[in-house]
């Protein structure tokens, strides 16, 4: 048997299942967007995409883009080392600091992608403190499940957005051990938001140290755009706040902001922090920007909560059930993997419309969906001709609908 025929075999399984992934060949094109060209063997097709993490469009902000060109002039492409031997720019620490401003913290620490960033503090602080135990809420990214597995430290998981659960394991675990509560803000896939203020008050009734996963919410919640901690005003009560530049800052990278102790020990024990190269400078200097600019705008948070609003409403309409959250993430969910996949590719041939299918591993089994994020960019039109697309497909599919 050769290799290849093992690879294949796993895979065939995978289409069987219906749940092997096809990439979406975009091209999208500075300042057009959520408008895009998809390439396909059969051409090219003018389309909108409804699933893209650059929430509030910051990647093709002027503003940005023009931060990331000049700086590129300026700098060159890469960074040329890792952070230790030759690749620290000055963009870099402009960045943590405007980072650790915009948490409210007193360091900021770089990494290579929001993934990188749980993975290698979550395994350095479960490795390095000495007899800890990980508390991950049952719905934790693949990142930080990664990142505990890969410390070796005890992991307890407590059920998802329960602070009492939460509360009952602390309880069972010898106190003077160091634990740490690890959470998200936003779930990215069914957009429900933590319980924050009750779980950060068990968490300081335990004297546990908090480690908060703002991925889906930097840039969209709070005043200045730092998240939900920002928004219930408990960012000086949680120790650790991680997040990504590559959704609502449009760019990419990822981050951790705490005090100064704890950013300068996983700058100093974080294999993967240490042994990679450093972001490009221009990188550093356009997410700069982009957080600055939403700092103090609060044009595209205002636009994104309407046009949320406006497709919640205009799906109500039509009686197309959607999962209900307070968040910017609509999942609407089809609840099989090979019905999601030829919902989704109908909606791209008919309609122009892309949403990408979320299936297993992603999701349960079962709990199929499409995850629709419309943004401050997406228009009315726009809107209404998704909602129209998404009730033929109800209709023609005999799918259930949610009676109001
Ligand atoms: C909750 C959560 N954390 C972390 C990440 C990783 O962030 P990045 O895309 O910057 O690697 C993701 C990615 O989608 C995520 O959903």
């Amino acid at each position: 048997m050769t290799y290849d025929a093992l690879f294949q075999a796993q895979l065939d399984a995978l289409k069987e299942e219906g749940n092997y992934r096809i990439f979406a060949n975009l091209e999208r094109r500075c300042g057009q967007h959520p408008c895009a060209a998809s390439h396909t063997e059969d051409g090219m097709q003018e389309i909108t995409v409804w699933c893209s993490n650059d929430y509030l469009g910051m990647g093709h902000h002027p503003a940005v883009v023009e931060a990331m060109v000049e700086a590129t002039r300026d700098a060159g492409c890469g960074a040329g080392g890792t952070r230790n031997i030759s690749g620290t720019n000055v963009h870099h620490l402009a960045l943590e600091g405007e980072l650790a401003d915009l948490h409210g913290k007193e360091a900021a620490l770089l990494f290579t992608s929001g993934y990188v960033s749980n993975w290698a503090a979550l395994s350095t602080l479960g490795a390095r403190l000495p007899n800890a135990v990980i508390l991950s809420d049952a719905l934790n990214h693949a990142s930080m499940i990664e990142g505990i597995r890969h410390s070796r430290a005890d992991k307890v998981i407590w059920r998802h957005n329960d602070p009492e659960d939460l509360d009952r394991k602390l309880s069972a675990i010898d106190p003077a051990r160091p634990r740490i509560v690890a959470f998200e803000s936003v779930y990215s896939m069914d957009g429900d938001i933590a319980p924050m203020a009750e779980i950060v008050e068990v968490a300081e009734r335990h004297g546990a140290m908090t480690y908060l996963d703002e991925v889906h919410a930097v840039g969209m919640y709070g005043p200045r755009g730092g998240g939900v901690a920002e928004e219930a005003g408990l960012m000086h009560r949680i120790d650790l706040i991680e997040g990504t530049l590559g959704k609502a800052f449009g760019c990419f990278g990822g981050y951790i902001t705490g005090s100064t102790a704890l950013c300068d020990f996983i700058r100093s024990f974080a294999s993967g922090f240490i042994f990679t190269t450093a972001l490009p400078p221009a990188v550093a200097a356009a997410a700069r920007v982009s957080i600055a600019h939403l700092k103090v705008s609060q044009a595209e948070r205002a636009r994104q909560r309407r046009q949320v609003a406006r497709l919640r409403a205009a799906l109500d309409g039509y009686g197309i059930p959607h999962q209900d959250n307070p968040s910017h993430i609509i999942p609407v969910i089809v609840g099989d993997p090979v019905k999601c996949r030829m919902i989704s590719d109908v909606l791209m041939d008919d309609f122009g419309v892309y949403v990408q299918p979320i299936n297993y591993p992603t999701v349960p089994k079962g709990t199929e969906r499409l995850r629709i994020t419309p943004g401050p960019l997406h228009t009315d039109a726009q809107i209404d001709h998704l909602a129209a697309a998404l009730n033929t497909l109800w209709k023609q599919c005999a799918l259930a609908r949610q009676v109001a």
